[in-house]
């Protein structure tokens, strides 16, 4: 039964990341979430990305861009364009919920996480950089004009110590540390990717539990390159911690399958259109794929199957991937999707929302999603978690080969031959 007064919530403020927000939201309708979604967007989105957004979230909604404008704490954090993040805080406003789940927009579910609703404001998983703070890229609020008004104030009295909404919210609810265990979420709620290297066993041994992965910090998932043929992530060097490219993998096969078609069904998109490279070249390759997935019966074949066939196929490949390293494409900077510098007149101050009337953000046309629109998959988390495990082993074989080699220990006839070093030569130059 859908629960209709509790809502997933998310953010994007540009284009750039409405693919990420799109690919939250499908995720948690693949995992038959009972609760509404919606997307928070401000001015800069466009026309054509509302109109996909309407196709999976319940509610599109408008609201302003706020923006701490602190560039030296953000400076700090070496994330200068995270001070929008403020505009996260308005969450508080949807009022016609009673309680929600705010999750950042380069986040998606892995499982049903719908028990998250039996949790009270303010629960968050710790973030893995500094554990006494919890991460705001998933917490349980309550919505509250009150609330609101108050982070406002305390945000105009004190600011946020990172730039960005983490740190005024951690300020503001300071208690989180250390008042109440049952608002501490679980960090399989929050797996933050850049943790999962930075303590392997412990991924290895509680990370096939992971609901929930975040892929904090930089590239994102839409700036990797992805080669759908072989269905991997084209690797870009300061991804040095191989285990979660697999969550990239299923992060780019929610995007493959179930997002580009959603962008690029609507009249008008400009498949020549040279700066669109990244997505058009990978819809025409992207084509093969799903036509190869669709040979498949489908009716009595259940996506999930399909999906988890494609990923299982990716893990024989992934490990030849690893060794190609490119250059990096900035999509974000690009691929002409709409990325505009926000404009004085869009932004507001945290002034004009404190004296201004109109607190509420203004409703666009939702467009309720059809029970077509989504995917069953249940199985696929575990599957792409005991993959992302087995990923990290093989890192550690490899360092472990690694560090047998700079001790000398070469294996001259066998994996360190000639010929085997030649054609690693040869992949990478191709
Ligand atoms: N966000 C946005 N536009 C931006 C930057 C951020 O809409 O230009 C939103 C988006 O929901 C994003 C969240 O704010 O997921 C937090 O930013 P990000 O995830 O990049 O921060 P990180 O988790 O990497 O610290
Ligand atoms: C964090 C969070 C993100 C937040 C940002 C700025 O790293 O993951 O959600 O927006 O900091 O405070
Ligand atoms: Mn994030």
């Amino acid at each position: 039964m859908p629960v209709t007064d509790q809502a997933f919530v998310t953010l994007s403020t540009n284009d750039v990341y409405c693919q990420g927000a799109l690919v939250l939201g499908k995720s948690l309708r693949n995992h038959e979430t009972s609760r509404q979604l919606v997307v928070m967007i401000t001015p800069q989105v466009s026309s054509h990305m509302r109109t996909s957004l309407g196709k999976v979230f319940d509610e599109v909604l408008e609201v302003d861009l706020l923006d701490s404008a602190d560039s030296v704490r953000l400076l700090l954090l070496k994330r200068p364009e995270l001070g929008v993040t403020f505009t996260k805080i308005q969450c508080w406003t949807l009022t016609q919920y009673t309680k929600c789940v705010y999750m950042d927009a380069d986040t998606i579910a892995l499982r049903n996480i719908d028990e998250l609703f039996d949790r009270e404001e303010l629960s968050a998983a710790p973030d893995s950089g500094w554990p006494d703070c919890f991460n705001s890229g998933v917490f349980v609020f309550r919505p509250s004009l009150d609330t609101f008004k108050y982070i406002l104030q305390y945000a105009r009295d004190h600011g946020s110590f990172d730039g960005g909404d983490q740190g005024l919210l951690n300020s503001f609810f300071s208690n989180w540390a250390t008042a109440d265990i049952s608002k501490h979420l679980p960090f399989i709620y929050n797996l933050s990717i850049s943790s999962v290297y930075t303590y392997i066993p412990a991924f290895k041994q509680f990370g096939s539990e992971a609901k929930v992965v975040h892929f904090i910090g930089t590239p994102k998932p839409w700036n990797c390159k992805y080669n759908p043929q072989t269905k991997c992530i084209v690797e870009e060097e300061s991804l040095s911690g191989n285990q979660h490219l697999l969550f990239l993998v299923h992060w780019w096969e929610i995007y493959t399958t179930d997002i580009l078609p959603l962008l690029t069904e609507q009249e008008g998109l400009d498949c020549t259109n040279k700066h669109q490279f990244g997505r058009i070249e990978l819809q025409m390759k992207c084509d093969n794929v799903s036509s190869d997935c669709a040979k498949e019966d489908h009716s009595d074949s259940p996506s999930n199957t399909i999906l988890k066939s494609c990923i299982q196929e990716t893990l024989t490949v992934a490990s030849e991937c690893y060794e190609t390293i490119t250059a990096p494409a900035d999509l974000a900077n690009d691929d002409g999707l709409d990325v505009q510098p926000s404009s004085s007149s869009e932004q507001r101050t945290l002034d004009d929302h404190l004296h201004g009337e109109d607190l509420l953000p203004s409703q666009l046309s939702p467009q309720p999603v059809t029970e077509e629109d989504s995917v069953h998959m249940p199985h696929v988390s575990k599957s792409v978690s005991e993959l992302a495990i087995q990923e990290a082993e093989e890192v550690l074989k490899a360092e472990e080969e690694r560090r047998k080699w700079e001790e000398g220990h070469i294996d001259y006839m066998g994996r360190h031959s000639f010929d085997n070093i030649q054609k690693k030569l040869d992949r990478f130059l191709q």
